[in-house]
């Protein structure tokens, strides 16, 4: 289980931000207290526009960077007090993962279980299974800079989920795929809610989040509008489609309680 409670994170903007952003404000908000539940083996999504907070909101609960202020725990670690514990729990997968393209994924594979102390029976067999599965055993010794997209964003996700964590987070699956490979990758989220794992994604699309998540909270600006399933957002709400509940909190700035 993972608990958000009233995370906050402050960016401080330079000279340059200041002047791209068009602001005299030397301080930027971009999570501004908020907080949610993740159940163990649910698909959990954060849905919101562009700028509304959520790849912050990942990258904290990922502990890539630090909260200003409140608390994330992942199964019972805190994710500042205890960061190397959490990190061994889970991936953090984005769309933008870059990978050395000298090397081939053979090579690259290896090198990131070895970075999670796995032994080299267990890289095999992880690496056998999963290459299999996003069908890179043909390319598994092509230079990186030579594959697609598509198999590129493939193989980083295979090099993301090496060591089999119990908690994968991933921010915006299905960003900039083409759709065979935006497929691929969700049908996969689903294999591993079926394998028994715990899932977080962001994204701004609706039917994203309408086909594959058990919950859903709607953020945006900083802040959680609404969350629950879809049917207890609509119920909330009172619109019949996600599409029209977003756009009702988008302009009326409603705050949802359904989750307690
Ligand atoms: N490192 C940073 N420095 C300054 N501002 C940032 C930084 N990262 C994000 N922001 C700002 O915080 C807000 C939320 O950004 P982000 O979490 O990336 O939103 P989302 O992923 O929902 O599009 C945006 O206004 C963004 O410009
Ligand atoms: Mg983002």
């Amino acid at each position: 289980m993972i608990e958000v409670k009233g995370l906050r994170k402050v960016f401080q903007l330079s000279r340059k931000q200041m002047k791209v952003n068009n602001t005299e404000e030397k301080y930027k908000v971009a999570v501004d207290g908020i907080d949610f539940i993740v159940y163990d083996n649910e698909i959990f999504g954060l849905l919101g526009p562009n700028g509304a907070g959520k790849t912050t909101t990942l990258r904290c609960m990922s502990t890539l960077i630090v909260p200003s202020g409140g608390t994330i725990s992942v199964n019972g670690h805190d994710c500042v007090k205890d960061p190397l514990e959490v990190r061994s729990q889970l991936a953090f997968l984005t769309s933008e993962l870059k990978l050395d393209t000298h090397f081939t994924p053979d090579y690259t594979t290896r090198f990131f279980g070895k970075l999670h102390n796995m032994d080299n029976n267990k890289i095999e067999t992880r690496m056998e299974y999963l290459f299999d599965y996003f069908g890179v055993t043909p390319f598994r010794y092509t230079k990186i800079g030579d594959l697609s997209t598509g198999m590129k964003q493939k193989l980083s996700i295979v090099v993301s989920l090496i060591h089999d964590p119990g908690v994968i987070i991933f921010d915006e699956p299905t960003n900039g795929l083409d759709i065979i490979t935006a497929k691929a990758v969700t049908d996969y989220l689903l294999e591993l809610k079926a394998q028994g794992k715990t899932i977080i994604l962001s994204t701004h699309m609706m039917h994203v989040a309408e086909k594959l998540c058990d919950r859903i909270g709607i953020i945006m600006d900083g802040k959680i509008k609404a969350i629950g399933t879809l049917d207890e957002i609509l119920y909330m709400v009172k619109e019949k489609n996600l599409e029209d509940a977003f756009f009702k909190l988008y302009h009326q700035g409603n705050r949802g309680e359904l989750d307690a």
